[in-house]
């Protein structure tokens, strides 16, 4: 099938030089290719099940109107389980912030989907691990 998609030109850029660095041959399989990682990540995150800690990387655009507000919000209404977080400054407009979480996965993985969703969030990442008390 062939599908049409609107894109800001500079990720479009970095995308097209990622693809050519590692030898695509064409601007469709490295999308497909990128589809499939974004669907394996889906796939990894539903699965984070039992009792995890979690920690969430988000990177994001600070001036994004309303966007810290709703990052806090959802650290409140995860109150339970997030044990702390941290924010680094790293240029004018663009924060780093870590957040670490203790508890059901499925809560970990639920807070870590409501941020990525929001409006100025660049990147998102979700790492978990167990106190190996079951291995
Ligand atoms: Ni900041």
């Amino acid at each position: 099938m062939r599908i049409g998609v609107s894109l800001p030109e500079n990720l479009l850029n970095r995308f097209d030089e990622i693809i050519l660095n590692r030898g695509y041959s064409s601007r469709s399989e490295g999308i497909r290719d990128a589809i499939r990682s974004y669907i394996v990540n889906y796939e990894w995150m539903s699965d984070v099940d039992g009792k995890r800690v979690g920690v969430i990387t988000i990177v994001y655009d600070h001036s994004q109107r309303g966007l810290e507000d709703s990052l806090t919000h959802i650290q409140h209404e995860f109150g339970s389980i997030v044990q702390s977080s941290l924010h680094v400054h790293l240029d004018r407009d663009i924060c780093l912030m870590v957040v670490v979480l203790n508890g059901d996965g499925q809560d970990v993985r639920k807070a870590a989907e409501r941020m990525m969703t929001l409006k100025g969030v660049k990147h998102v990442k979700l790492t978990t691990t167990s106190l190996g008390n079951e291995l």
